[in-house]
């Protein structure tokens, strides 16, 4: 065999190992998928002095989720605006103390618990924290 046909083979050998080392690679990552990574964000919402005693704030996180604040005069509780029932946005309802969706009539409590309508769970909560004069909420977020 000459050294030219020699220095062919070998590259053709090398480039022939690493394809299949690559392939073999993606093969494991299939098989084997890297398990999604679960982090918690502190996110600040406000001043405690923004949110008195019966009033609601509405927030918006970092992907643009909607979240409404309400401070029922013994605690700070964070609900998702999004009706458990088709997804429509909730509104708090100042004077009757409750959420209120209008899509189908729906009304969950300052907890976020189903009052009445066709909700069928819920509104989603949220972790609040209190650290001073600030409000925080705690958000998820799956990374992949
Ligand atoms: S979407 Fe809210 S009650 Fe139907």
């Amino acid at each position: 065999m000459s050294r030219r046909a020699f220095f062919i083979n070998a590259l053709m050998g090398v480039s022939l190992l690493s394809g299949i080392a690559l392939m073999a690679s993606y093969f494991v990552r299939f098989l084997f998928p890297v398990s999604n990574v679960k982090v918690s964000r502190k996110l600040y919402v406000g001043d405690v002095r923004q949110i008195p005693p019966g009033k609601s704030t509405s927030f918006t996180d970092l992907k643009g989720q909607k979240l409404n604040i309400v401070n029922t005069g013994d605690e700070f509780i964070a609900l998702s605006t999004k009706c458990t029932h088709l997804g429509c946005q909730v509104f708090w309802k100042e004077r009757e103390r409750l959420f209120f969706c209008p899509c189908h009539d729906g009304f969950f409590d300052e907890r976020g618990n189903v009052v009445k309508g066709p909700p069928p769970a819920p509104l989603t909560t949220y972790k609040v924290e209190v650290v001073g004069q600030g409000v925080y909420i705690y958000v998820d977020e799956v990374h992949v």
